[in-house]
């Protein structure tokens, strides 16, 4: 009997970490499957996540495919289905569907420096990538990571990134002055304007809020990047995950199949729909 595609294979939640806490919650969680029926993933995939009785959401894979372990999500607390899987606990069962959508071609990148530039949530997406080219590191050149937040209380993967600061180049920004921050201060694409990343054999990924990465882009190209240098993600709202709904489109591209990565070559193509 041929598998139902909507049918989520069960998962088990090993491990929670508390990121950001307030008014804009977020939480990584840590999975594993409970059965031998898992799937393995590339870098910018997503799936979907479900909890009995709510519904499912769209989520970035944040671990590296290079991990065989886990796979990780973190997670914005936003409305009826992020909030169940907020308040859900280490050892609880959830629903996952895919691996979903394309993937940053990061085979194509070897050899070439790359610069990750995230604002808040975004950071999930480039966390795979960005620790597959750590784990390659031969592979590539330069590496470096421009992200900032609201806030300092804001940043996700707080621990991981002073440890980051010892392994490849990290720039850090909140929006607004604060007592006691040391790095930058101002939007992220102001710091990008500002640490100057070169253009040379180099690749940017950026993802975030829409409004950060329109101006990330303008501060790049300003900074002699070429449309193809330029990587993001579109995220779309979403519902079936496999080209089926329509609820994702833009023009006749399914953001679900045909991205969520996309060159800015490629984008710069399509309608103004995300
Ligand atoms: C390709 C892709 C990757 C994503 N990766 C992540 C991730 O790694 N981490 C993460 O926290 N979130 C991610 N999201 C967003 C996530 O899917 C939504 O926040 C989630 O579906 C909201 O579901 P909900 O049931 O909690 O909220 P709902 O009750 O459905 O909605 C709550 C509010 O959120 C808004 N909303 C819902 N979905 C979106 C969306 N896609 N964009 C903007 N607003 C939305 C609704 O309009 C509403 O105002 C991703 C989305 C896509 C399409
Ligand atoms: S989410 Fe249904 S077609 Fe993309």
């Amino acid at each position: 009997m041929n598998e139902n595609i909507y049918i989520p294979k069960l998962a088990k939640i090993i491990k929670i970490k508390e990121e950001v806490s307030g008014l804009r919650p977020i939480k990584t969680f840590r999975t594993q499957f409970v059965e031998k029926n898992g799937f393995s993933h590339q870098c910018g995939q997503c799936a979907m996540l479900s909890v009995l009785g709510k519904g499912e959401s769209m989520i970035s894979i944040s671990s590296s495919p290079l991990e065989k372990d886990f796979l990780q999500f973190s997670i914005l607390k936003m409305g009826r289905v992020t909030s169940a899987l907020h308040e859900t606990e280490v050892g609880e069962i959830i629903g996952i569907r895919g691996p979903y959508g394309n993937n940053f071609p990061i085979e194509n990148w070897k050899g070439k420096n790359l610069i990750f530039i995230g604002g808040g949530i975004g950071l999930a997406p480039i966390w795979s990538v960005l620790h597959t080219a750590l784990k390659k590191k031969e592979d590539y050149g330069k590496l470096t990571l421009i992200y900032g937040a609201r806030t300092s209380k804001d940043l996700v993967f707080k621990e991981e990134l002073e440890k980051l600061n010892k392994k490849m180049n990290v720039h850090l920004s909140v929006d607004v002055e604060e007592k006691d921050w040391k790095e930058y201060v101002g939007f992220v694409p102001q710091n990008v304007t500002d640490k100057k990343p070169s253009p040379d054999n180099s690749i940017s990924i950026t993802c975030g809020p829409p409004i950060m990465i329109k101006f990330v882009i303008k501060a790049l190209e300003e900074l002699g990047f070429k449309d193809k240098q330029i990587y993001t993600t579109v995220e779309n709202k979403m519902k079936c995950g496999i080209g089926k709904c329509g609820r994702c489109n833009i023009g006749k591209h399914y953001i679900c199949k045909d991205g969520p990565v996309y060159s800015w070559a490629e984008l710069k193509t399509l309608p103004q729909e995300y």
